[in-house]
């Protein structure tokens, strides 16, 4: 099925709004319905516009996969607070670690991610509140790049022919299915959310597993989480699209006291882009990368060595998973 898009120029957000609510309303009729928070613009932005439909009959979770950035899930929960809207944190730590467990493809990785999500917890979620809809914030980028076959995106179900209702057990709305990140944010904006909500960074629903090369073991997670709270910070003021570090599964010769010692690599990479679908390297000032690499290699035991990515998406892609 082709849908139609919505480009952020034609995007008529107060219709759009009016519409979405009315067609999430009556989808969901007097029933409820459930959707979660990864940290990212589209999830944020698809829970306020639930909110405004459904009112009390959305319950909004944050789920703790054990993949998120440092201090996520507490500060998440009060951007919302303030919002007057309710999040749960749901500790599935160990399920998502246990289901990382030995794999190391990348593709291999999504998948138990995306069915971790959507057959462990959402379906276990559904049953305890009762609901029978979850709420996700697809856009038109995450469904393209999965059907063409560039990256399974976790959230893309129907249209790899997977029927939510028969292989989980509930329906999925997604309302931003028309729109790319641009409209998302411009949606974001006429919902009256706080810019440091409709303009926060995309982040990805495999979160921090996205950004382990090989297998994302707890050790390695927390390693890249560390790595990631330093070039959040130091490109915080910087003008960009999206920012990240990643962990490398290689290890490179380094040194320690005049020896020899085998260290491992970090890659920064920090993008330009408006809709997620080609994006350019910032050229970054030297000073940055200078003391990106000197924050890196000091504060993260084991690692000697930090590089910045240089190649433009197309061919290469934003994440590294
Ligand atoms: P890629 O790596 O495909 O990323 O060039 C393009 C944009 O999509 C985000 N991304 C995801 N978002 N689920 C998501 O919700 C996913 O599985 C996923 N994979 C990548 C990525 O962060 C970038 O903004």
């Amino acid at each position: 099925m082709k849908i139609a898009e919505i480009t952020a120029a034609k995007l008529n957000t107060k219709e759009f709004i009016q519409t979405q609510m009315k067609e999430i309303a009556e989808a969901v009729g007097d029933r409820s319905a459930i959707t979660a928070l990864s940290g990212g613009v589209d999830s944020s932005v698809v829970t306020v516009l639930g909110h405004k439909a459904l009112g009390k009959k959305l319950r909004t979770y944050f789920i703790d996969n054990g993949l998120m950035r440092q201090g996520e899930p507490a500060s998440i929960a009060r951007v919302f607070r303030k919002l007057g809207i309710r999040v749960e944190v749901v500790d599935a730590k160990d399920m998502f670690l246990d289901a990382l467990n030995g794999l190391r493809d990348p593709e291999e990785k999504r998948e138990a991610i995306t069915q971790t999500f959507y057959k462990g917890i959402f379906g276990q979620l559904v049953r305890q509140s009762g609901a029978r809809f979850l709420l996700q914030g697809t856009i038109l980028t995450d469904i393209e790049e999965t059907v063409a076959g560039v990256k399974r995106q976790h959230n893309v179900l129907e249209h790899l022919g997977i029927d939510p209702q028969e292989a989980f057990g509930y329906e999925v709305i997604e309302p931003l299915v028309q729109l790319r990140k641009d409209g998302v944010r411009k949606l974001g904006k006429a919902l009256g959310l706080p810019a440091e909500m409709y303009q926060r960074m995309p982040f990805p629903g495999p979160a921090l597993a996205a950004r382990v090369v090989g297998e994302a073991t707890p050790e390695k997670l927390e390693l890249v989480r560390k790595a990631t709270a330093i070039v959040e910070g130091e490109l915080k003021d910087v003008k960009k699209f999206q920012c990240m570090a990643i962990l490398h599964e290689d290890m490179f010769p380094g040194m320690k006291a005049g020896k020899r010692e085998y260290g491992m690599q970090i890659e920064i990479r920090c993008w330009t882009s408006v809709d997620a679908r080609a994006a350019s390297p910032v050229w970054l000032p030297s000073k940055v990368l200078e003391r990106m690499a000197a924050r890196i290699t000091k504060g993260i035991p084991g690692v000697v060595s930090v590089t910045y990515n240089i190649a433009p998406k197309p061919p290469s892609t934003m994440e590294a998973v």
